[in-house]
């Protein structure tokens, strides 16, 4: 392992890349592997391919792992130390293993109250994960995984906590910019994010998309099946004022307006 890991204060195990075939998901940064039904452990690929471009990052992402460590909360997924392979340079974290093979995008199957009852569920993590520092800049579907019907945020390590960026700049987190033409605070980015998943959910609309600009979005928000109280509150949640409220109530209220 790298000196900079061995700086970490936080757990370490090492293992051998044998004990590591199973997995359990995987995406544009690296692939989470089922480690003896104990842990998941994932393994930053990216970053390994391209180690000479990403040795700064490495160092930096995994003392914000160690930050991370520290927090606990039964509905995101914070590492709980790091691994590494007895022959090579550091590889990963590894966290406890969600029981579940759902994610949000299950909820599109549902009907539309489960639906909406987990959609709040969610943004009331959301608003939690802010109260501890974080923001998580890559809100969408496969990162909240569904367990005992509750929602946990995954992929955490990408997040903004404290003086620690985001990892690999996801593209979403330029959301209040595509939409506004100007930088927004990442918070209120992931309010955005939120409730543009929501309505693309709800309303089974892909033209939702965190890239599109504000004149379409207000189209098309102008043309929802709801009051026009419902409008002005979905506008406030995607506009470029500041400190957005949740998008807990609205939610709410599209339900009882619907259903
Ligand atoms: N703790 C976990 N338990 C079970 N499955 C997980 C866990 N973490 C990640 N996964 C699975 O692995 C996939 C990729 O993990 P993620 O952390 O989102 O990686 P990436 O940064 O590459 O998107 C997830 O979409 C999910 O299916
Ligand atoms: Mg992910």
């Amino acid at each position: 392992m790298s000196r900079s890991a061995l700086d970490n204060k936080i757990a370490t195990m090492i293992v051998d890349q044998s004990d590591l075939s199973l997995e359990l998901g995987s995406g544009d940064e690296g692939t989470v592997y089922n480690y003896r039904n104990q842990y998941a452990f994932k393994r930053f690929k990216l970053f390994r391919d391209m180690e000479y471009y990403y040795r700064a990052r490495l160092e930096l992402k995994f003392k914000k792992i160690e930050e991370l460590s520290k927090l606990t909360d039964e509905q995101m997924v914070f590492p709980l130390g790091i691994f590494g392979y007895s022959e090579s340079d550091m590889e990963g974290y590894y966290m406890r293993i969600v029981a579940s093979n759902d994610d949000f995008f299950s909820l599109y199957n549902m009907p539309l109250d489960k639906q909406i009852e987990m959609l709040i569920k969610g943004d009331e993590v959301i608003h939690r994960a802010h109260d501890m520092g974080l923001v998580i800049g890559d809100i969408k579907e496969n990162n909240i995984m569904i367990e005992d019907g509750k929602p946990i945020l995954i992929d955490l390590d990408n997040a903004a906590y404290g003086d620690y960026q985001y990892d690999l700049l996801p593209e979403r987190s330029f959301c209040y910019y595509y939409v506004h033409g100007k930088e927004g605070p990442i918070r209120d980015n992931d309010i955005m994010l939120y409730t543009l998943m929501c309505l693309k959910m709800i309303f089974k609309d892909r033209e939702f998309d965190y890239r599109q600009c504000r004149e379409i979005l207000w189209d098309l928000v102008d043309h929802l099946p709801v009051s026009n109280e419902i409008k002005d509150d979905i506008w406030v949640l995607l506009s470029d004022s500041l400190n957005k409220p949740y998008v807990s109530p609205v939610l709410a209220k599209i339900r009882k307006y619907i259903l």
